[in-house]
């Protein structure tokens, strides 16, 4: 399972690409509004980061607009997907730039007939939300549940990338399913490391080491 990093947060994204365990990071307009920066000058900068995909969403909400700014924005680096809305114009921009070779992200996935449109618009990756989906009362991990078996059922290509994620139980429940990716906040990811055994034990083992009086080097 890839984990990408869901933020526009570059000291978050320096520190966390240094644990080795980043794949890619996705940004959304209001992340990168949040980190009060240039648009393309913090995906340039993610993009020398990290080497794996980096999400970049176009704002236009009509094909011939976001096909503009997708050229722009694909120029930035060559790590650079592309981020599209599930729309009818979104998904017929994901054809065309995924013929085109461009990786493609498509975004704001809730149900799973539109996954389905998105895969057989070639997109490189689907982006169901699942938070979004809990906070309304339904079950986002369902949705990626019926994603995962349809995607399996006719072999595409298009990865599931489990974005919204707000606490470990979503990251352990969407790999059990056998999804391609989930895209965390930082804070999500460095609670995946917390155990209370693990810092009791650790502990331990520190205060007995203490009483050898010996140092490894
Ligand atoms: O980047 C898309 C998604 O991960 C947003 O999550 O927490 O704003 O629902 P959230």
């Amino acid at each position: 399972m890839k984990f990408f990093i869901d933020t526009a947060d570059l000291t978050e994204i320096r520190s966390l690409a240094s644990s080795g365990l980043l794949d890619g990071v996705t940004t959304n307009p209001s992340l990168i509004a949040k980190s009060g920066r240039k648009f393309a000058d913090v995906i340039a900068e993610i993009c020398e980061i990290v080497p794996g995909p980096v999400s970049a969403e176009v704002a236009g909400t009509v094909y011939d607009q976001m096909m503009a700014e997708a050229q722009v924005l694909r120029k930035i680096a060559k790590n650079v997907t592309i981020k599209v809305p599930l729309t009818p114009d979104g998904l017929r921009a994901c054809r065309h730039l995924s013929n085109d070779g461009t990786m493609v992200n498509v975004t704001l996935c809730f149900s799973a007939a539109q996954a389905l449109l998105a895969a057989k618009s070639g997109a490189s990756f689907i982006s169901p939300f699942v938070g979004r989906v809990d906070d309304i009362g339904w079950n986002g991990m369902d949705l990626i549940a019926d994603i995962v078996q349809i995607y399996n059922n006719y072999d595409f290509r298009t990865e599931v990338l489990v974005a919204s994620v707000r606490n470990p139980i979503h990251v352990i429940e969407a790999a059990k399913m056998g999804a391609h990716v989930a895209t965390l906040p930082p804070a999500v990811l460095r609670s995946l490391f917390s155990h209370p055994l693990t810092d009791k034990g650790l502990a331990a083992f520190l205060a007995d080491w203490a009483k050898t009086g010996q140092s490894i080097v």
